[in-house]
């Protein structure tokens, strides 16, 4: 566990569901990350219906709209030549959610009166979060109320409610008030680089708004990049008797009141559906017909159908993806909690992306990182390729911006990427850590090669992957040079680690430039051969000199890689191994994670990771290094590494398990499959972190089951944890989808689709067919 984190919150152990069965402003914050519901697109935090009258800083009713964002020019004291210029931040978009409760003259909320009951599910089978609570009011009115909620992963814009309120003891009024809440805000900045905008005050500025009986909607604009929004809702109340129906429109905040006289014992529903339009998908003047053709079109279907897509959604996914592990019910929920929160993060449109914390909170702004094409990116390949290829197709979208990036990094051509991102312009305002990180070129050339060998898609590679490996191939050889003696270098970037800044020959870095420019050359040299009219079609479009191949490739052969003779290790960087070891024995554990109380250059004299570097370049380039190197740099680098980043724990376990450090290999995986759930980094409130879930993907499949593929050929060594009784999980591999369950002392192959598979258990070639669908191995 993180020195500083201890665990905050536990809930009862269900492989399919997190409950929470009492209601904490303690844990508030926090809960609306864990009980936020997403589809890719809309985020809605697990905020209550009611709204929240708790302690200030205990909560964030947020919602959002991934790749929705404003943006504001960063303001630097001492400026440079091309620094960012510009940040982008996801904006907190109208509360569309709220639905206040009035019982004759009291209102209803969780910390007045008294909640007798309480139950709240978020399951992960039905996608559906809900709550369902018996409550007295002070004047002792009893009321039963069950309100369920759904983002549709069918529907793109859309989300559904519905609020069930029952008198248990009294006959009386009952008013419920549906609100759309346009006066939001996002978290301003504080201390912590990772949280909050720099943005104070609203960025939505409203437009127009459109209300009458059932429907409200609100058009509103952002002041700098130019948005449209419409955020519009539809209600419907279904009681017994009459209702009245009150309109309200305070400012931007509009109001449904449905007032009844209900009997006791008499239910009384509310159904609600929400839905956001902006201009980054459709012309500004179509946002307010397409609003109310999605709610006509959802109420028309009514809330019962739209929970049963959802469901049927969700049976398709985990029939794809689920991983089962039997003998540890902790992680199991984990792990199913990890892989329905990436589901509900992902965007899907080919326009968006996944951000660091999905669309569950502000931390990070939204932004996306490399932690889609080396953490997230293999979990949707090889569970549900369609969606890895809208990734890519998202990388392709910004190949324009990242051309124009790398002119004004002064390279004459190829295209280089940002490291952080909504829109494709780089949004990094601390350089040492943000675009110095040149390995992003690496890491999205990287994730191609992954998705070419795992589906054989030519289509993408040639309209789209061609021309990203090749544009993004130059800039290596912008950057670096030849030394005195021969050696291809690469100065002055940042490796992964990010207690490390502005070295020169960072080993992950430039080993993963050899990879990327020998496979852009491969990639070429094939294009050429098979398909010249696509290969001159592509090179026309970056006016690509017939010699460049050959450049790259000799770079790629002379690249500089460090190692260090004496203690026989991969060094981190030119420098790394001649800095003094951070003081860790006289670090008190409050003073990590170390980024919040040293100043970085204090950090950056030291040998002292925040996460895997070289030991991720192990498991990348897995087939370059031997066991035994694996194991020498595993434990130099361990003792070094404070875990700071989230994205560390997992890739030490991969690892550790392939080296056989079994004990280990546990333990850090057990950091990372409930990293969220038990809040172990203290910062889950601001959002989830979703290259640690996918991180739990990995560890099971690259780290237990010792999954590589290596030159396009699929391998596994699996092992299974003394503390399991078996595992099972699944891979989509060139058409095919595998079954791996692996049981003590046997693990069996089934292939569930596809004619054929080949693949190798440890070193042995298997095959399954269509006549032999399941084999067994010790
Ligand atoms: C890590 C980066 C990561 C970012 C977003 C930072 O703490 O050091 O590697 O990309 O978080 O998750």
């Amino acid at each position: 566990m993180h020195p500083s984190a201890k665990p905050k919150h536990s809930y009862p152990l269900d492989a399919w569901c997190i409950r929470e069965t009492s209601f904490d402003t303690q844990s508030h914050f926090l809960d609306e990350t864990l009980f936020a519901l997403g589809n890719g697109y809309i985020g809605l935090r697990g905020s209550h219906e009611e709204g929240y009258s708790g302690p200030a800083g205990t909560s964030l009713d947020g919602t959002y709209l991934n790749g929705f964002y404003e943006s504001e020019p960063i303001h630097y004291p001492e400026a440079a030549f091309g620094l960012a210029k510009t940040n982008q931040f996801m904006l907190n978009v109208p509360n569309g959610k709220g639905i206040g409760l009035w019982i004759e003259d009291e209102r209803f909320d969780l910390l007045q009166g008294t909640v007798e009951k309480y139950e709240r599910t978020l399951d992960f089978r039905t996608g559906v979060l809900q709550r369902a609570l018996q409550w007295k009011s002070k004047k002792g009115r009893r009321v039963s109320i069950v309100s369920r909620r759904v983002v549709c992963f069918e529907h793109k814009h859309l989300f559904a409610m519905e609020y069930v309120v029952t008198p248990l003891n009294f006959f009386g009024r009952v008013r419920l008030v549906s609100t759309l809440d346009g006066a939001v805000k996002n978290l301003e900045a504080g201390d912590d680089p990772r949280i909050g905008s720099a943005v104070s005050g609203p960025a939505l500025h409203l437009v127009d708004s459109d209300q009458e009986e059932h429907f409200s909607a609100l058009l509103q604009r952002t002041g700098n990049s130019g948005f449209s929004l419409v955020s519009a809702t539809a209600t419907e109340l279904r009681h017994a008797g009459p209702h009245a129906l009150r309109l309200l429109k305070n400012g931007q905040r509009l109001e449904q009141s449905y007032e009844v006289q209900a009997d006791e014992g008499q239910a009384v529903r509310l159904t609600k559906f929400g839905c956001y339009y902006s201009s980054r998908d459709y012309p500004a003047k179509e946002l307010m017909w397409r609003s109310r053709d999605a709610l006509a079109q959802a109420q028309a279907s009514g809330f019962d159908a739209l929970l049963l897509e959802q469901t049927q959604y969700l049976a398709d996914f985990w029939q794809r993806a689920d991983v089962e592990i039997a003998g540890d019910d902790a992680l199991q929920q984990g792990i199913h909690f990890n892989q329905f929160h990436l589901l509900q993060s992902v965007g899907r449109d080919g326009k968006t992306n996944i951000s660091a914390k999905g669309v569950t909170g502000e931390g990070y702004e939204g932004h996306y990182f490399w932690d889609t094409e080396i953490y997230i990116f293999p979990f949707f390949l090889y569970s549900k390729p369609d969606i890895a290829r809208k990734l890519l197709e998202y990388r392709y979208a910004g190949l324009g911006k990242a051309r124009e990036r790398a002119r004004q990094m002064s390279h004459d051509k190829g295209a280089l990427y940002p490291w952080r991102t909504i829109a494709g312009e780089e949004c990094s305002a601390y350089f040492p850590a943000g675009t110095a990180q040149y390995h992003i070129n690496a890491d999205i050339a990287y994730s191609i090669k992954l998705y070419f060998e795992a589906t054989g898609d030519d289509d993408y590679m040639l309209r789209c992957g061609a021309e990203i490996l090749m544009e993004t191939a130059r800039i290596w050889l912008g950057i670096g040079n030849y030394d005195r003696g021969g050696r291809f270098c690469i100065n002055q970037v940042t490796g992964p680690d990010e207690y490390t800044a502005l070295v020169n020959n960072n080993y992950y870095t430039n080993a993963m430039a050899r990879m990327h420019l020998n496979f852009a050359a491969d990639v070429a040299a094939r294009i050429a051969a098979a398909q010249p009219g696509e290969f001159a079609r592509i090179a026309g479009l970056m006016a690509l000199d017939a010699a460049e191949p050959e450049e790259w490739r000799r770079a790629a052969g002379l690249m500089a890689l460090p190692y260090d003779v004496a203690l026989q290790i991969h060094a981190q960087d030119d420098s790394f191994l001649s800095k003094k070891v951070w003081d860790f024995a006289n670090t008190p554990k409050e003073n990590y994670p170390l980024l919040l109380n040293y100043h970085p250059m204090v950090i950056y004299r030291h040998q002292v990771c925040k996460q895997a570097d070289v030991v991720l370049a192990l498991l990348l380039l897995s087939e370059e290094f031997s066991l035994e190197d694996k194991r020498r740099d595993f434990d130099y680098y361990e003792p070094v590494t404070t875990h700071d980043s989230s994205l560390s724990s997992c890739i030490y376990s991969i690892i550790a398990s392939e080296i056989g450090y079994h004990r280990k290999a546990y333990d850090f995986f057990m950091e990372t499959a409930r990293l969220d759930l038990d809040d172990t980094h203290g910062n889950t409130h601001y959002g989830v972190h979703t290259a640690a879930m996918a991180g739990t993907w990995m560890g099971v499949a690259y780290g237990f089951a010792g999954m590589r593929v290596v030159k396009g050929a699929l391998r596994f060594a699996p092992t299974l944890p003394a503390q399991w009784r078996h595992y099972t999980f699944k891979i989509h591999f060139k058409g095919a989808l595998l079954q791996v369950r692996v049981e003590p002392g046997r693990t069996e192959y089934r292939l569930l689709q596809g004619e054929a598979l080949s693949f190798a258990h440890r070193a042995e070639a298997l095959e399954l067919t269509l006549s032999a669908p399941v084999l067994s191995r010790a």
